[in-house]
């Protein structure tokens, strides 16, 4: 799993400890904090299209994909940043051209997978907005990659919306109705986020439950 957000309780963390919470105990998890980790842009040579892997040295992405190739579930929870990831969690998407052997035809570009994936990906996306436009990118990046790797049916995503302050996420009612206050949000809608909030996170943990069921 990818950890996209630098605040340490940052809604989309809360969301993938709920995940987690739901995780069978046998599970084996790789937590990677996409802040921390040490991550080379991809530099664009192409040479993974040939080689099938990726020639950049002296980072982590060997360690890392290793791990994303022998996993059963990859999750990303992390916040939208401009409408998409934010630029941690996009250097480590990049670096996934050297998975799929890409061409260009006379109209597109034709993606084809080194190797179909037997995987399901989860995103756990946290945003300010209340409407889920300014997610589109992000879920319409997925359908394509899950598409290319072969294994579009297993893309599952849970959305946290007008998440503002670290931790809102499990805001009280009260506590949640006041902060809507300063901001001038109709104070009623902070009993109906209060319920949003709380099912979003019992959702994600038995997301985390059916998932790691064998
Ligand atoms: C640089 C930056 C860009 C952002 N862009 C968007 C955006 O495009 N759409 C949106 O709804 N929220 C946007 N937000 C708000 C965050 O998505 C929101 O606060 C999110 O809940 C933070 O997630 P976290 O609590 O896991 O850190 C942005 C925040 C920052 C700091």
């Amino acid at each position: 799993m990818l950890r996209g957000s630098p605040r340490i309780k940052g809604n989309s963390n809360i969301m993938l400890e709920n995940f987690l919470s739901g995780v069978s105990p046998e599970a084996v998890i790789y937590d990677y904090d996409a802040n921390k980790i040490n991550l080379k842009a991809c530099k664009g040579c192409l040479r993974c299209n040939v080689l099938k892997k990726c020639v950049i040295r002296g980072d982590d992405w060997d360690k890392i994909s290793k791990k994303i190739l022998d996993a059963d579930i990859i999750v990303f929870a992390s916040p939208v940043y401009f409408l998409h990831f934010p630029a941690p969690v996009k250097l480590l998407l990049d670096r996934f051209r050297s998975f799929v052997n890409v061409n260009l035809t006379e109209n597109a570009l034709d993606y084809q997978a080194f190797d179909k994936w037997n995987k399901d990906f989860v995103l756990l996306l946290s945003l300010g907005s209340s409407s889920l436009k300014d997610t589109e990118p992000i879920i319409e990046l997925f359908q394509h990659i899950t598409n290319l790797l072969l294994c579009r049916d297993r893309l599952y995503y849970l959305i946290a919306r007008r998440m503002i302050l670290s931790g809102q996420i499990l805001m009280n009612e009260q506590s949640l109705s006041n902060f809507y206050d300063k901001l001038g949000i109709n104070k009623n809608e902070a009993s109906q986020d209060y319920l949003k909030n709380k099912d979003l996170l019992q959702k994600c943990k038995e997301l985390g439950e059916s998932l790691s069921k064998v």
